[in-house]
């Protein structure tokens, strides 16, 4: 392949299983191309798991954001639940005997909770400085900056788990990202919202997160997914031969992962899509300037999010990433 540049590609992408776009082309890496650009990108490209817990939900945006800010990229990303006991004492195996293992084991499966694969230099070390000390009361004294100091309650409820080593770290995204631990959508009074992968490769995907969290939305399902064309297409299919920007629109959606969300409130669609705003990002900073849209939209197909155009779209929307995929 000759030598030229891939405008948009940026280094945070280019880690072992990632899917990228070239020049319209969705590639998939699956080796490196000789052993120099091995051993330099092993160095940079360590990986860990978070496991966002269940009284942080409503916090899942801030931290997802912070996670960014602190130079990571997401390559995967499911919420789900601990709905047996079982996962639950199979995922803290190694605290089997500690006090405090039947609190931990009945707190974990409180609520939701989303997981993360992470990628950095020195992803596992780096990830637990940026977390901070387990107990949150030590975070708040010692470490004031970090995320169990802002987030956290007490040592047991301290925001994030994080992989302590790297056989850890295999072993729980193996539990996690197992089809045991399916999605969490309901399927009724719900509207589909996807954030597009501009906006996950711009590291903004925390900041949308939230902002539809402190909206009073309820994000009830959400996963990381890559779309290829034909997916893409067969999705979007209503918006063919309608949208002039089709094609374009179909290329936005396949240039990196995308965050889709089943999103619930009352009347859904129509209320989301009222906090979505206008398609064009432009009439959206001008007319409505508190939309998602106006905030993290570019251009007419990358505009920030999809959602559901038509009330009886919203739960077949849903279904096709969360009960076809
Ligand atoms: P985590 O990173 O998920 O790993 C094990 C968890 O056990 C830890 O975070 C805390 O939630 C919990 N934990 C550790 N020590 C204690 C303790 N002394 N009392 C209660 N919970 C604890």
């Amino acid at each position: 392949m000759k030598r030229m540049p891939c405008p948009g590609l940026t280094q945070r992408e280019l880690y072992l299983g990632s899917i990228v776009n070239v020049h319209a082309r969705q590639l998939k890496l699956v080796d490196y191309g000789d052993l120099f650009t091995r051993n330099k990108f092993e160095a940079q490209a360590g990986r860990t798991f978070a496991l966002i817990k269940p009284d942080c939900y409503i916090q899942t945006g801030k931290i997802v954001d912070a996670i960014y800010k602190n130079g990571f990229s997401i390559s995967k990303l499911k919420m789900s639940k601990f709905t047996k006991p079982s996962q639950a004492d199979d995922f803290y195996e190694k605290h089997k005997g500690a006090p405090f293992f039947a609190d931990l084991t009945t707190y974990m499966q409180s609520d939701v909770v989303t997981g993360v694969e992470l990628v950095s230099p020195n992803a596992i070390e780096c990830l637990r400085n940026v977390l901070g000390p387990t107990d949150s009361a030590e975070a708040k004294r010692d470490a004031p900056g970090s995320l169990r100091a802002h987030f956290g309650t007490d040592v047991m409820r301290n925001a994030v788990h994080a992989s302590a080593s790297s056989a850890d770290y295999q072993r729980e995204l193996g539990i996690f990202f197992s089809p045991q631990f399916g999605p969490t959508a309901a399927f009724n009074n719900c509207t589909c919202c996807i954030i597009k992968p501009h906006v996950v490769q711009d590291g903004l995907a925390g900041q949308v997160i939230d902002a539809i969290l402190q909206e009073g939305f309820e994000i009830s399902s959400m996963q990381m997914f890559t779309l290829d064309k034909p997916t893409a297409e067969e999705f979007f299919e209503v918006y063919k031969g309608v949208l002039p920007e089709f094609v374009g629109m179909i290329e936005a959606m396949t240039i990196g992962p995308c965050i889709v969300m089943e999103v619930r409130q009352e009347n859904a669609v129509e209320s989301f899509r009222q906090f979505v705003g206008p398609m064009d990002p432009e009439i959206a900073k001008n007319l409505r300037p508190n939309t998602l849209r106006a905030k993290f939209g570019h251009t007419r197909t990358n505009n920030g999010v999809h959602c559901t155009d038509l009330p009886e779209d919203g739960a077949l929307e849903v279904e096709y990433f969360f009960s076809i995929q």
